[in-house]
């Protein structure tokens, strides 16, 4: 067996898992859920979960990958044959949001050219969707859109080119070069959003807190949710890109660094869009509220109608803004495949070349139902379904099986403190075997509860108006064909194990 893979340096890694962290989340999610779940008391929620979860999370998965120094579900095998099922469960899961996660930056490539002469004109929402993805029959599914399936090309062949080279001429080079142009990019936009007329009053909304609103179970629920996808926690990225891990390397202050930045760079995101949004509100005379909005329609339809309104310059704040999409996406899907790729080329013992072309190539093929005409639906669909319950879901069965079943804690909590600066005591064990499960038991508690309650309802407002039973129905299919897939999984013979 040869020498495992390995980052070529530290900031390499720590990179790498800040790139895969940073990614659409940071940038279109988290405005409108601080937003929306207290404004600037949000942060009493979001910063216990960051600390109680998202930390603690980070250091135990980053302990899994240096200690058992394999893929997810290789680390997992060695843990205990028996949990090897976890490993691939993410491993499935993460292929799944690949296949979505490939179309949004395939969508913002396009729009970083259309930028150029504002092509979306002034009905933008009319353009993305009727334009653009052709769905404007959603009942309709059928048939390639070119303006997406280009770029989507285009976005796996970049991916793919980068996992093709390995973890330190591939993956660490491209975060090297993405991350420090992100962070570049991203610093310009946001300086010209809060100097543009009116943004003060979009800062005033978004960071004004409502004390009240964390009374509510609600509020912790979305900072937690928040947390856990926003730091690409419970779906085998991190364990995979910490086994690349040199054995004399820090885990646990690698796990607050990238905690802290990832945090960061969700705040700067937050100032930016609703400096942005109070413009927008205050050239159109309404409150914030009015125009405020989270996910694909911030994306492609407020945000091209406040780049109209630029008194300046608007092609080429456009350009960045989707360029910082595209790139804060691909690192993010970069990090995702991996996941899969590491996964399966070790159970069949085939080489990295090998499991790029088929794991990685099912994946790009399978991307190409969401450039359909109306595929939106089904992408709209798997993301809102993997929100509500795939992190929690996952997360809970991670804690759980550790912290509870395997009392896997107090092993790991010495291998962390055995390499890393700072030392991991019992908080560290109270957060996950006590406060983390506790929480994502009541979220996943909550979330049925709710839902059940909606499938009662008869006016199924619920989400953009589809059919409840549509998405909860192909949800729970696919979770529960990504779990049987994974048992499959579990029952191939390992082909490559090292060590
Ligand atoms: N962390 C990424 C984000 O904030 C999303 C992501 C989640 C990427 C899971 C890969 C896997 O957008």
């Amino acid at each position: 067996m040869s020498m495992r893979e390995q980052w070529g340096t530290r900031a390499g890694f720590i990179l790498a898992a800040v790139g895969s962290a940073v990614g659409l989340g940071n940038i279109w999610r988290f405005p409108a859920t601080a937003f929306e779940n207290g404004g600037g008391a949000f942060f009493i929620p979001y910063l216990f979960a960051l600390l109680t979860a998202g930390i603690p999370l980070l250091i135990l998965e980053f302990t899994i990958g240096h200690k058992y120094r394999g893929s997810a579900p290789l680390s997992y095998a060695k843990m205990s044959k028996k949990s090897e099922w976890i490993g691939w469960w993410m491993v499935v899961v993460s292929f799944v949001i690949s296949t979505y996660y490939s179309v949004i930056i395939a969508w913002a490539m396009s729009y970083s050219i259309f930028s150029f002469n504002l092509e979306w004109g002034s009905d933008t929402e009319g353009f993305l969707i009727g334009d653009y993805l052709q769905a404007t029959d959603p009942g309709q599914f059928g048939g390639l859109v070119p303006g997406i399936l280009i770029p989507l090309i285009i976005v796996w062949l970049v991916t793919l080119g980068v996992l093709f080279r390995g973890v330190k001429k591939g993956i660490e080079m491209a975060n090297r070069i993405f991350i420090p142009t992100l962070v570049v990019i991203f610093i310009i936009i946001v300086i010209r959003a809060v100097t543009l007329p009116g943004a003060a009053a979009g800062l005033q909304a978004f960071f004004e807190p409502d004390f009240n609103a964390i009374t509510s179970g609600g509020v912790w629920v979305a900072a937690y949710g928040q947390i856990f996808f926003s730091l690409s926690i419970a779906f085998a990225i991190m364990i995979t890109y910490s086994s690349y891990l040199p054995k004399k390397s820090d885990i646990t202050n690698n796990a607050f660094i990238t905690g802290f930045s990832n945090s960061s760079f969700e705040l700067l995101a937050g100032i930016g869009i609703f400096g942005a949004l109070g413009f927008m509100a205050t050239q159109a005379g309404t409150s914030v509220d009015e125009v405020v909005d989270g996910g694909i329609g911030l994306a492609f339809i407020v945000l091209p109608q406040i780049i109209n309104e630029f008194p300046a310059l608007s092609g080429l704040f456009g350009f960045l803004f989707f360029a910082s999409l595209v790139l804060a996406g691909l690192s993010s899907l970069i990090s995702i495949t991996e996941t899969y790729v590491k996964g399966i080329s070790e159970k069949l013992g085939i080489s990295r070349a090998k499991a790029v072309t088929f794991g990685g190539g099912l994946a790009a093929v399978i991307s190409l139902v969401y450039a359909t005409r109306g595929g939106i639906n089904f992408l709209d669909a798997a993301d809102y379904f993997i929100n509500q319950f795939g992190v929690a879901l996952l997360g809970l069965v991670e804690v759980v099986t550790i912290a509870w079943f395997m009392r896997k804690l107090n092993d790991f909590q010495q291998h962390a403190n055995s390499v890393s600066d700072i030392r991991v005591g019992v908080w560290w064990k109270i957060c996950l075997g006590i406060i983390t499960p506790l929480v994502l038991g009541y979220m996943m508690f909550d979330l049925f509860r709710q839902n059940l309650l909606k499938l009662f309802e008869t006016d199924n407002g619920n989400y953009e108006g589809y059919p409840d039973m549509f998405i909860l129905l192909n949800g729970w299919l696919v979770a529960a064909l990504a779990l049987i897939i994974g048992v499959i999984f579990m029952f191939i013979r390992w082909k490559n194990k090292p060590d």
